[in-house]
């Protein structure tokens, strides 16, 4: 595996990507690599403030207000965490990412993607991950694991839910090179067993 490397971590609420990220990263460190992790919405400091919002704001937010809140917080992610941590040839470790915009905001919410893709790109500079994990799972054993308590993004509804997945798929078949696909369903072990498989052949 070469050093400096951008890895984000993507899926439904509750499909048991950050239980896998921070398994690999443990993985990672114990092979002597240097890894950050991060997330989106609310990577540190002012992104912890735009994820309150995105998350627990109960007025009214106009569906392209969302977008922009979240790619405020995306343009700061990658300026002041990703690239620094890249260049210096850490492993960037990122919850979430371009991905989830175009299939919350783009397929989920129904924004126009080929206009998220251009403002994905206004917030990353262009720069793409260089490898991205889906993690699918159907709506139903996502919501059940999500349980009662859900936040704003998370009661959107089954249908909403749905179409973010399908969302998903959709982009892995477009970028089969960046996109790997895993199955949530299984134990937590062989998915990790399945993320290091990818990973090491890089
Ligand atoms: P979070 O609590 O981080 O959820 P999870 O643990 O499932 O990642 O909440 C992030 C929520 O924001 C999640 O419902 C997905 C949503 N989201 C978008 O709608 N668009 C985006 O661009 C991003 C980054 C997240």
């Amino acid at each position: 595996m070469k050093n400096g490397l951008f890895i984000t971590f993507e899926g439904a609420d509750g499909c048991g990507k950050t239980t896998q990220m921070s398994m690999l990263a443990d993985y990672l460190k114990s092979k002597g690599y240097n890894v950050v992790l991060t997330r989106e919405p609310g990577a540190k400091g002012l992104g912890e403030k735009v994820r309150e919002i995105l998350l627990n704001y109960d007025g009214e937010v106009s569906d392209r207000c969302e977008s922009f809140l979240f790619l405020a917080d995306r343009a700061q992610n990658i300026d002041i965490i990703v690239e620094p941590a890249v260049k210096e040839g850490k492993i960037v470790l990122c919850d979430r990412h371009i991905d989830s915009t175009v299939a919350y905001q783009g397929y989920g919410r129904g924004l126009n993607i080929e206009r998220i893709n251009m403002l994905n790109n206004l917030a990353t500079n262009g720069r793409k991950p260089d490898l991205t994990f889906v993690f699918d799972i159907d709506v139903e054993t996502s919501m059940k694991r999500v349980g009662k308590e859900k936040d704003r993004m998370e009661s959107a509804g089954i249908e909403f839910h749905n179409r973010v997945r399908n969302g998903y798929l959709e982009l892995a078949k477009q970028e089969p090179n960046r996109i790997k696909v895993i199955d949530a369903s299984k134990s937590i072990d062989e998915i990790h067993k399945k993320v290091v498989e990818i990973i090491s052949a890089m």
